[in-house]
Formats: structure tokens, sequence, C-alpha cells
């Protein structure tokens, strides 16, 4: 099972394939986790990456695909993965096909999650997020148990810098540019699964998994 998941900031990339990577037991590959990772640990990549992220700026493709590429050659992806936040532009989308060509493992399905724009900044504006684990809270729609500690591994939680909100209307606006118009290549290649992600986070995956009924 190989999947993409695309949408805005917000729509619930990280939520729904967290869902989708227990349903399907293959890893969810999140570009955005795997840079703040890779800040946290002050590697080369994340001192590069770190001032785009800031700025509310995609990563230049030649360091993404690079990090894809290799993360994609990883044992644990011969079953199928999920594909959060990647390919985010037309030169990343293909840089994935001549991959996946190559290996001769094509794609099942580019779901993408359609928010409005005010939910979206709702949505990120109550976000906190374990720096540990990954998992993803929200402080109204789904909040930790205990508050601000993750349930899962008992790290205190932090909200994103990128999640302030003149960043937040950058990332918008990058998406809109760069991110959107990979809706009308994936459509073209008979891919495109268009979800509506408003309602609760079982709703939007259920909608998710009948979209994909068709695959095996
Ligand atoms: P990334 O981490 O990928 O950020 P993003 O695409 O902006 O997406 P988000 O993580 O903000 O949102 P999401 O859709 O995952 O929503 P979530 O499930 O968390 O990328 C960050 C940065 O890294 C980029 O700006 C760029 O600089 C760089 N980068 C990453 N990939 C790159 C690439 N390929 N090329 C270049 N640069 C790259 O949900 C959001 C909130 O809503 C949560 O609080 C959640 O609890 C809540 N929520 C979720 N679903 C629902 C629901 N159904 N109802 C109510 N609330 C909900």
């Amino acid at each position: 099972m190989r999947i993409i998941l695309l949408g805005p900031p917000g729509a619930g990339k990280g939520t729904q394939g967290e869902l989708l990577q227990q349903k399907f037991q293959v890893p969810q590959i999140a570009t955005g986790d795997m840079l703040r990772r890779a800040v946290r640990e002050e590697t080369r990549l994340g001192k590069e990456a770190q001032k785009y992220m800031q700025a509310g700026q995609l990563v230049p493709d030649e360091i993404i695909i690079g990090v894809v590429r290799e993360r994609l050659a990883a044992p644990d992806c011969l079953q199928g993965y999920i594909l959060d936040g990647f390919p985010r532009t037309v030169v990343q989308a293909d840089a994935l096909e001549q991959v996946l060509t190559a290996l001769h493992t094509p794609l099942d399905a580019v779901v993408s999650i359609e928010v409005p724009e005010e939910e979206l900044i709702r949505r990120l504006s109550g976000r906190w997020t374990c720096p540990q684990c990954e998992e993803i809270y929200h402080q109204e729609r789904h909040p930790p148990r205990h508050p601000g500690v993750c349930d899962r591994c008992g790290t205190q939680l932090v909200q994103r810098e990128d999640d302030r909100p003149e960043t937040v209307k950058q990332r918008l606006a990058v998406y809109t540019e760069q991110t959107a118009p990979l809706k009308a290549y994936y459509r073209q290649r008979g891919l495109l699964r268009e979800i509506d992600g408003l309602g609760s986070k079982e709703e939007v995956f259920r909608r998710i998994c009948q979209a994909m009924g068709d695959i095996p």
C-alpha cells in the first residue's frame, strides 16, 4: 500500500497518517517530523532546514528529495508506506515518480484532505505535539488526559514554532502556490481522491477508507 497524503497545513495529514499506519501496518513517512527531529538533533540537515521552516518556507527540493529517496530504500518500506508532507512541489513529484518507476512500485492513491482556511487556523492555533513520539493533540478537540503531558509517553507537550499566526499565513500561501498544483498532477494520473476533512478524525478516516475501497 503506497499512499500520498496531500493537504494544507492543519488539514489533518499527520492525524490521518497515524490512523492509516495502524490500519495498513506500513510506516508513515512524515517529512516535517523528520526535519524537526534533525533540527532537535542539530544535524547538518537540521541546521540547513531550520531557517526555511521557521520562515514558513519549503526546504529546497534537492535537500528533501535526497532525504526521502534514502528513506524509501529502507527495508520497512518494502510493503508500502504513507507519505505525509511529500511531495510538495512538482519537482518533488517528478523525482518521486522516477524512484517509483525504477523500483516498479506504483502509487495506490493520493488522498487530498480538504479543509477551509478558518478551520485550518483554528486547528493550528490549538495544536500541541509531543516532541518525543510525535503524537498530535488539540487543546479543545483532542486534549491529552493530563494537561500538557503526552498520553502515550509522558513527555511534556510543545507548540510548534511554525504555528505562530504570521508563519501559518506564510505556510498557507506556500501551499496554495507550490503544493496545490499537485492535485491536477495526480488527477491527470487517475490517482487523486479528494476528501472532506471536516468532522471528527474518525469520520474523516472513514471517508478516506471508503475512497480507497477499490484498493485491495
Ligand atoms: P509539516 O510538518 O509537514 O507541516 P504541514 O504540512 O504544514 O502540516 P501540519 O503538520 O501543520 O498539519 P497536518 O496536516 O499534519 O495536521 P495535523 O494532523 O497535525 O512541515 C513543516 C515544515 O517542514 C514545512 O513548512 C517545510 O518548511 C518543511 N517541509 C516538510 N516537508 C517538506 C517537503 N516535502 N518539501 C519542502 N519542505 C518541507 O492536525 C492539525 C491540528 O488539527 C491538530 O491539533 C489535530 O489534533 C487537529 N485535528 C486533526 N484532525 C482534526 C479533525 N478532524 N477535527 C478537528 N481537529 C483535528
